[in-house]
């Protein structure tokens, strides 16, 4: 990656070594604990792929045959490259668009129909319900919903098997990793255990931190944000599709190929990207992904793996404090929440990052379906993001502010 716009260069982004901190801006504004939000900073050499693609490659990728759209075009193949070598899937079958609630919708409504039968977990975000729920209504689809005994919520894959014997059905949707908890959903066995019913993933807090090999799995679709775990720019997510499963588009339009027809090109990933891509975000997510592969995603989640643990240790001697949907020895990301008695976690969160420049996200989390599982609805919890460049002293900065108001 050269150089970025107004002929600064990245020399700070430069090195990518592995140690926490490498390659984080100079005096950060905050500590940043909202991971499972979205990543903060970018991982290197991301901002510098942003400006390279927007200063040297802004042709419209595949529309034409002039040297900025080659240019264009080879930024968006070669960052589908680094993002399908990541994950180990299919090139072209690996979609790259907005957001991971951009291809959700795109696959449960470009898959289901009037009664068809959808079994989900209780752990939800709203981009896997909401969708759901719209077409339960507009389609007539039926959704059964795995409670889990664990009392984090997570279901067993043979509870899963279970509820999918029950009756005939179209497909599952789970997340792999709840996005309140951080717990973490067997998904892989679940669809060793069910085949042939295709089971669809929301990896939207697992892609980068957790390992996950796609080509090696079981499932039918896998889908992540490009802007968390990945640590792309805001506005990317992608799709891996396994080899027998089609979906229709959830939106038409031009792709640059087959111009002749008013029809959609049959032929993956055009089938599925009409519109112009975010150029510059999926070239920021392909610098992204190539420092993942380079660094390690078993390096990050070691990484996010102490920290949290840390940061437990330290959470579990303040008085009054609970943590949400966390079970010992659960497989867990980097992701954390808790409540204090009596205290609301709106006003806590406003108080650590006013006092303390701490930034953690209070809420429900586009979760309401996870916060009542796990009984925090309405009011929600205080959650706790870790990422790759997250470091003790930010994790203990958060407990000692803790102690200092409730010890
Ligand atoms: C579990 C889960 N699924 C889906 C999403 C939606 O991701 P995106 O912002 O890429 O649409 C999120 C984001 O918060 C999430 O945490």
């Amino acid at each position: 990656m050269g150089r970025s716009a107004g002929g600064r260069t990245s020399d700070r982004y430069a090195g990518n070594r592995l140690d926490p901190g490498a390659g984080r801006p100079p005096d950060p504004p905050v500590i940043y604990l909202d991971h499972g939000a979205t990543s903060f900073p970018k991982a290197p050499g991301v901002s510098a792929a942003v400006a390279q693609f927007i200063d040297e490659a802004s042709g419209n990728p595949g529309r034409g045959g002039h040297r900025l759209t080659i240019k264009a075009s080879r930024a968006i193949e070669d960052a589908r490259t680094a993002v399908a070598e990541l994950l180990d899937a299919d090139p072209e079958r690996t979609l790259l668009g907005p957001s991971a609630t951009f291809w959700l919708n795109t696959i449960l409504c470009g898959r289901l129909g009037p009664g068809d039968r959808v079994v989900t977990s209780a752990l939800e975000h709203n981009s896997v319900m909401r969708p759901l729920r719209w077409l339960e209504a507009q389609r007539g689809i039926t959704i059964s919903v795995v409670e889990g005994v664990s009392p984090a919520g997570v279901p067993t894959a043979a509870e899963v098997q279970e509820i999918v014997g029950q009756a005939p059905t179209a497909l599952v949707v789970l997340s792999h990793a709840s996005n309140v908890s951080g717990a973490v959903i067997p998904v892989e066995e679940v669809a060793l255990r069910i085949a042939p019913t295709p089971v669809v993933v929301d990896g939207a807090q697992t892609a980068g931190t957790l390992p996950f090999a796609f080509s090696r799995s079981d499932l039918a679709a896998f889908v992540c944000s490009g802007h968390k775990g990945l640590q792309g720019p805001s506005g990317t997510g992608i799709a891996l599709l396994a080899e027998d499963f089609e979906i229709q588009p959830l939106i038409r339009g031009g792709t640059g190929s087959n111009s002749e027809s008013e029809d959609m090109p049959v032929m993956l990933p055009d089938l599925l990207e009409a519109g112009t891509p975010n150029g510059p975000g999926i070239a920021g997510l392909g610098a992204a992904c190539t420092w993942l592969t380079d660094r390690t995603v078993e390096a990050i989640q070691d990484h996010e793996r102490a920290l949290i643990n840390r940061c437990i240790t330290g959470m579990r001697t303040i008085p009054g404090l609970r943590l949400t949907g966390w079970v010992e020895d659960m497989p867990q990301t980097g992701v954390l929440s808790f409540t204090i008695d009596r205290e609301d976690v709106g006003e806590l969160a406003t108080w650590l990052d006013r006092e303390r420049g701490i930034a953690l996200r209070a809420g429900l989390h586009c979760a309401p379906a996870a916060h009542r599982r796990l009984g925090t609805f309405p009011t929600g919890t205080l959650r706790v993001g870790v990422g790759p460049q997250t470091t003790e002293d930010e994790v203990d900065a958060l407990v000692t502010a803790l102690d200092e108001r409730y010890g």
